[in-house]
């Protein structure tokens, strides 16, 4: 039993339209002269490295870009990062992109700092002190990484997505500007923007703060990965579903409509707040092994599975289900609670439908075979297993599985 809990995000976020050509004063007013920016191709041609190194020129900032970003990056790519900053010697770190090129950046600030390789790094609090200066700039609506103490990369060896968890690893600046979205193309529209559902029905509906353990003499906001459910963490989650049910099918069927990509570039910041303090849980942990060997991205895997794990929940929150039912748009009005609960999990599955992320692991290729060992794997994530609002035992997730095969 817990009596408190805490809240952190990144150190300033800057959010809006044209946000990233003040990075460049940003970054000097905090007296960081050379600025190393992980990126990927995709974004160097879509001209979105070039705006980010002009806003840093324009304030005398220097800066040296890794280009060699990739989804779902593996520990090697982090590897490789990290050695072209350390000759281009910055003084802080921009991760420019989705999820991966940001959560890169983290490793690469991380292995700049203190050295060594990325797996002395995975799992809570494993990080020893400060890192390089951070800055989250993010080009898709998805993730939260931008104010997020989280940073996942794939283990080849082991097959598993692996997350790096620590209080120095939140950005002490997190750049938001929602015209960076709009070149995303309608899958990665989709999977982020799920993605960031994902994040914001988990952190509302997980374990509640009071009932999660505390390693023992660690005090609240220092002993846990994720705090649990409480009400500011559910406030910000509130908000950043109800964006998502207004804005996310027109991001995807309108790429141009501005309105719906910032009221998802909101939403993914605000989801990414909402859960890097409460919790992700099952659909992420079920996630981890399932997009490592299918190779789905990590959208498409938690939009596939967010249904069935909700489904799974639903007895354990059917009051917090039912008011994801109302916040999605769904007319709940003269439902029992149950019925309206059961709602939210139809909304989900509809909207998921529609913006075509994959409706079975057959679809993406798996086999039945392969869902034991995905159960095993997902079983062995205990932090994933405690902040989940209904215990699960590895036969349940089994069964999770077989039903969304
Ligand atoms: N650190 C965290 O808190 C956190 C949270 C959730 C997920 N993740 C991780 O983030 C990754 C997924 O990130 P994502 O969903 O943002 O996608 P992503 O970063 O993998 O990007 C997907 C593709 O879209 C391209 N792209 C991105 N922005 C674009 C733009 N504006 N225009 C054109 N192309 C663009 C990229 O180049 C890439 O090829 C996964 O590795 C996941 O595990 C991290
Ligand atoms: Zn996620």
């Amino acid at each position: 039993m817990r009596n408190t809990w805490s809240f952190s995000t990144a150190g300033q976020l800057v959010f809006g339209n044209g946000a990233v050509a003040e990075l460049g004063a940003l970054v000097a007013r905090r007296k960081w002269q050379r600025v190393y920016v992980i990126a990927d191709a995709r974004l160097a041609s879509a001209g979105i490295v070039q705006q980010v190194v002009e806003s840093l020129a324009a304030a005398g900032i220097e800066s040296g870009v890794f280009a060699g970003g990739e989804p779902e990056p593996a520990v090697r790519t982090a590897l490789q990062a990290a050695e072209a900053a350390s000759s281009f010697g910055p003084d802080a770190i921009v991760g420019l992109g989705g999820g991966s090129n940001m959560d890169l950046a983290k490793i690469v600030a991380v292995l700049l700092a203190h050295g060594g390789s990325p797996a002395e790094y995975f799992g809570w609090d494993n990080v020893p002190g400060p890192v390089l200066p951070l800055i989250g700039v993010p080009t898709t609506a998805g993730t939260g990484s931008e104010v997020s103490h989280a940073a996942v990369l794939t283990d080849t060896d082991n097959q598993i997505k692996v997350s790096t968890l620590s209080p120095f690893l939140r950005p002490a600046l997190a750049v938001v500007d929602p015209r960076l979205t709009h070149t995303c193309p309608p899958k990665v529209t989709a999977d982020s923007g799920i993605d960031a559902l994902t994040h914001a029905i988990e952190a509302y509906t997980a374990t509640s703060f009071a009932d999660m353990q505390s390693p023992p003499g660690k005090p609240a906001g220092y002993g846990l990965a994720y705090e649990g459910a409480y009400p500011l963490g559910q406030a910000l989650a509130e908000k950043a579903i109800a964006l998502v049910g207004q804005h996310l099918l027109t991001a995807i069927q309108h790429p141009d409509d501005h309105d719906a990509r910032e009221g998802m570039a909101l939403a993914a910041t605000t989801a990414g707040i909402a859960f890097s303090n409460c919790a992700v849980a099952l659909v992420h942990g079920l996630e981890y092994p399932l997009g490592a060997v299918l190779h789905c991205s990590h959208g498409a895997g938690n939009g596939l599975l967010l249904p069935h794990v909700m489904e799974f929940n639903l007895p354990a929150r059917e009051a917090e289900f039912a008011k994801i039912a109302s916040l999605l748009g769904e007319d709940v009005a003269g439902l029992s609670r149950r019925a309206a609960a059961e709602r939210a999990v139809t909304a989900v599955r509809r909207l998921s439908a529609a913006i075509g992320i994959p409706q079975t692991i057959r679809d993406l290729g798996g086999r039945r075979e392969q869902l034991p060992g995905f159960a095993e794997k997902t079983f062995a994530i205990k932090r994933l297993l405690a902040t989940n609002p209904r215990s699960a035992t590895q036969a349940d997730l089994l069964s999770i599985l077989e039903r969304a095969f």
